[in-house]
């Protein structure tokens, strides 16, 4: 089943670093980039544990050895309250800092983007929340993931949970992008197994929301469509032998495009659904979206049987002789059978959530309805309660 058209004619936009570096000790070549972008004093954007695993070092020495300047900004916290984003900008300021280099999971490089912005730019990072609502351009960025998942170091988003209403906040705009980004496949493999997987269940989420999106475009679509066949053929090998750099490699590329494509695409329910679990119940990002991707799928299914039949094809299904409603439901099986070979439950009772909650869990996926939009299947609060119910 070959790629025969493509959706959608009217205009449509592709983003995308200036510069992608990708490969084994591709992050030595962090100075020169530097460099090129006319910088001589970098600041390190980083969380501690990325400072432990000795990442933060091997960074210092390849600035040091192109003559670079460095100090490094280590406290990014999981799921980073916009607060941190102020401390990093205080930083910058006061330490003169001419670029940001964002080193660690979603987390670090969303708040290295977050502070590149906030440098050149009044008030706090929750106030630019939406689509290009940013006014001047930031301090230039490298991004160099030390996790294969958030798709942060090619996307133009990032997120920050706004204290004032404690719910996620996405900042969309062509400031958030990298200038260059740095992808060493060497730096993931320290991973472990259950971070490996829930970081490749949230770029399988943003290569399958974004080739579904009522908001796809050309480029989107292509490069969605390899990374949902790239992931689910080397995420289960990654999970189970961290070592392999082939895994590593081809998960590492697989993120990084499925951010390629979200950028261009917006994504839909799953992460909508997904932001108030992993907010209310402290679940990392991408185990909320692993949770709800087999549920979401169910009832976005008929929104495109085609391209669900696609998903299953891309996973290792074989599609042939099916009706397309059953080829369509096979994808549904088959992430089930990721989740599983992945020791994932995709059940909200198997983390402790009660029905109980099901009103706050509704009311808190009503709040992401800015996500309803490019999702492929039309949304009413009834919805969201059933697609709910049936992950309980
Ligand atoms: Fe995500």
């Amino acid at each position: 089943m070959n790629q025969a058209f493509y959706e959608i004619s009217k205009v449509s936009n592709f983003f995308s670093p200036q510069k992608i570096v990708l490969g084994q000790d591709a992050v030595k070549e962090v100075g020169d980039e530097v460099k090129s972008l006319n910088g001589s004093k970098a600041i390190i954007v980083t969380d501690p544990g990325i400072v432990s695993a000795g990442y933060v070092k091997l960074v210092e020495d390849a600035l040091h050895a192109a003559k670079i300047e460095v100090g490094s900004f280590d406290r990014v916290e999981p799921e980073p309250p916009a607060r941190i984003v102020g401390e990093c900008v205080k930083m910058i300021r006061e330490g003169k800092y001419d670029v940001v280099i964002g080193l660690g999971g979603g987390s670090s490089l969303d708040i290295a983007k977050g502070a590149a912005i906030m440098a050149n730019n009044p008030g706090t990072i929750a106030d630019y929340a939406g689509i290009d609502k940013v006014p001047r351009a930031g301090l230039p960025k490298i991004l160099i993931p030390t996790t294969a998942g958030t798709g942060s170091e090619t996307s133009r988003s990032l997120i920050v949970t706004d204290e004032r209403d404690n719910t996620k906040k996405s900042i969309a705009s062509s400031f958030g992008i990298a200038d260059v980004a740095i992808l060493d496949p060497l730096l993931t493999l320290s991973m472990p197994p259950q971070v490996t997987a829930n970081t490749g269940m949230d770029a399988l989420v943003h290569a399958i929301e974004s080739y579904v999106s009522a908001t796809t475009t050309p480029f989107a679509e292509i490069l969605a469509i390899e990374a949902i066949s790239l992931i689910a053929h080397n995420l289960p090998l990654a999970y189970s032998k961290g070592s392999n750099v082939i895994a590593r490699y081809n998960m590492l590329l697989a993120a990084s495009i499925a951010g390629l494509a979200f950028a261009s695409s917006r994504l839909g329910i799953v992460h909508g659904l997904a932001y108030v679990i992993d907010t209310e119940y402290h679940l990392p990002h991408g185990r909320a979206n692993a949770i709800m991707l087999p549920h979401v799928m169910n009832f976005n299914k008929t929104g495109n049987l085609r391209k669900f039949a696609k998903i299953a094809e891309a996973m290792g299904e074989n599609v042939e002789g099916l009706s397309m409603y059953k080829a369509a439901e096979k994808s549904v099986e088959a992430v089930e059978n990721l989740l599983n070979a992945l020791q994932i439950p995709f059940k909200l009772s198997q983390y402790g959530i009660s029905r109980d909650d099901l009103p706050k869990l509704v009311e808190g996926g009503m709040k992401q309805a800015r996500l309803f939009i490019p999702n492929p299947r039309d949304v009413t609060p009834e919805d969201l309660k059933s697609i709910y119910e049936r992950a309980f």
